[in-house]
């Protein structure tokens, strides 16, 4: 059995393959069936050309948009223009002969809004087939990159009972019967099934910190979870986040990783996938190539929080939320500086201690904190990242500050006791940065099943 994919980049006409797939499409013309052939292998289809010579036409003309069959024949130059082969079939099998009547997706053009609610058939479609494609070859890229670069893949868990972010927003795990407590009025939590409260974790970055001071160069790559009320095109309530952690890292250092990172694994995901780039350059985003192509061509922008806010306000532009030192920058104000000011990816760094995570390292100045966001053109946030806090009275004081529980942090709070160094890290949000690549507007539809406030279908 050969792949769609095989097939189209072969070489030269072959004899006797046999390949098997989804009809996309059958006309007929003059007593012959075309049919368009695709297994998902790749964008593209193949075409069959059914002369009714080995396959009679009454078998053939039973074929719907849907129907899954295997073809046997030869793999021979086709004399339409935009295609190289086409296949001459010698034995027909059919599968399943798909009810054209009640398909979902037998009308073309479906909004991603309708295809949402069949997330199961959606990969179906051209657009949700090229944005898992890609979305598979981007993991491998990652991984990749980081083993080329000498990090070790640490699994961290998804229950905790930390909150790595400390912003409260976390899904609460337990076995306690509900119902039970309601009836009861008593919540004991040391009999619940960890003997304490416990979390879908935000974020895998406290534990895979222990690891960077023992291997030093380490990350995490899986699902995190998120109990925010955000409705917006740019938040899930389930999301994958990659996490590197580096030893003996600085600010610096951090930011020229990320840039680095995002560079190498873009152009790998590119180089292996020229038709759905194509595809999504003239589908989805018109000039998605052109825009790429200035990411992979420019030195990402380095400026302060301080100064970004600066710019917002020589700006003369109206936002909507009112812009002065210590706010957390709105999604407005990150794409007026990525998308009109700068026009490229920017970094933007030391932030209001205020309103950032209590593990960032503290500044001199002791209002500012060594953070740095990456945002970019469409998006906004992609990367949030910091050095950390490596002094231990520092930490400490940072915990107070934020009203978190000393004792819940403890094993963390040990890594300043023993051997602790200069260390860095970041987070990409995966979906965040296919939305980037793909051009997609909606992050419910770089995800195979999205999770969203009110939404756990499928
Ligand atoms: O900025 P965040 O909250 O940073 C952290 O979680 C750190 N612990 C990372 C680290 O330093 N190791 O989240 C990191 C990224 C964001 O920049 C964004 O791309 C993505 O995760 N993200 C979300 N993506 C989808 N839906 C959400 N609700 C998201 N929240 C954050
Ligand atoms: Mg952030």
């Amino acid at each position: 059995m050969k792949s769609v994919k095989e097939l189209l980049s072969s070489e030269k006409p072959q004899q006797d393959i046999t390949v098997a797939g989804w009809v996309r499409t059958i006309r007929e013309l003059k007593n012959i069936y075309f049919v368009e052939l695709n297994d998902g292998s790749t964008v593209k289809n193949i075409q069959i050309v059914f002369d009714n010579d080995a396959i009679s036409n009454e078998e053939v003309s039973k074929l719907t948009t849907g129907s899954s069959i295997k073809v046997s024949g030869d793999l021979v130059e086709s004399p339409a223009p935009l295609q190289k082969f086409e296949i001459k079939p010698k034995k027909l099998q059919i599968y399943c002969i798909n009810d054209a009547e009640k398909y979902p997706l037998q009308k073309k053009n479906h909004s991603f809004e309708f295809l949402r609610t069949i997330a199961h058939l959606r990969p179906r479609t051209n657009t949700f087939g090229s944005v898992f494609r890609v979305r598979s070859t981007f993991a491998y890229a990652i991984h990749n990159f980081f083993f080329n670069e000498g990090f070790f893949y640490i699994h961290t868990p998804i229950i905790t009972t930390s909150d790595c972010e400390g912003a409260g927003q976390m899904f609460q795990v337990t076995t306690l019967n509900l119902e039970e407590i309601a009836r009861s009025g008593k919540l004991d939590y040391s009999e619940d099934f960890f003997n304490k409260k416990a979390f879908l974790t935000v974020s895998g970055q406290l534990e895979v910190e222990n690891f960077a001071q023992s291997l030093s160069r380490v990350y995490t790559f899986g699902p995190t979870f998120r109990a925010e009320n955000s409705n917006t095109t740019r938040h899930l309530s389930e999301f994958w986040m990659i996490e590197p952690e580096m030893a003996f890292f600085e600010l610096e250092d951090n930011m020229d990783l990320a840039e680095k990172f995002i560079k190498q694994t873009l152009t790998f995901t590119m180089n292996k996938h020229p038709d759905e780039f194509e595809f999504f350059d003239k589908w989805i985003e018109k000039g998605l190539l052109s825009r790429l192509d200035n990411v992979l061509n420019s030195p990402f922008e380095r400026i302060t929080y301080t100064e970004a806010i600066e710019i917002l306000n020589k700006s003369g532009k109206k936002f909507q939320y009112p812009v002065f030192w210590g706010i957390d920058m709105q999604s407005e104000h990150e794409r007026y500086l990525t998308e009109e000011y700068f026009k490229k990816p920017i970094f933007v760094t030391d932030y209001p201690k205020e309103i950032k995570a209590f593990y960032m390292k503290r500044n001199e100045d002791g209002k500012t904190v060594r953070a740095m966001d990456l945002l970019v053109p469409k998006i906004g946030e992609i990367i949030g990242g910091s050095q950390r806090e490596d002094n231990l009275e520092n930490l400490l004081t940072n915990i107070k500050e934020k009203n978190l529980n000393e004792e819940d942090y403890w094993w963390y709070i040990d890594l300043r006791k023993y051997g602790s160094v200069p260390h860095s890290g970041f987070g990409l949000g995966f979906e965040r940065a296919i939305q980037f690549i793909t051009g997609m507007t909606n992050i419910r539809d770089v995800i195979p099943f999205f999770r969203a406030p009110g939404w756990a279908e499928f």
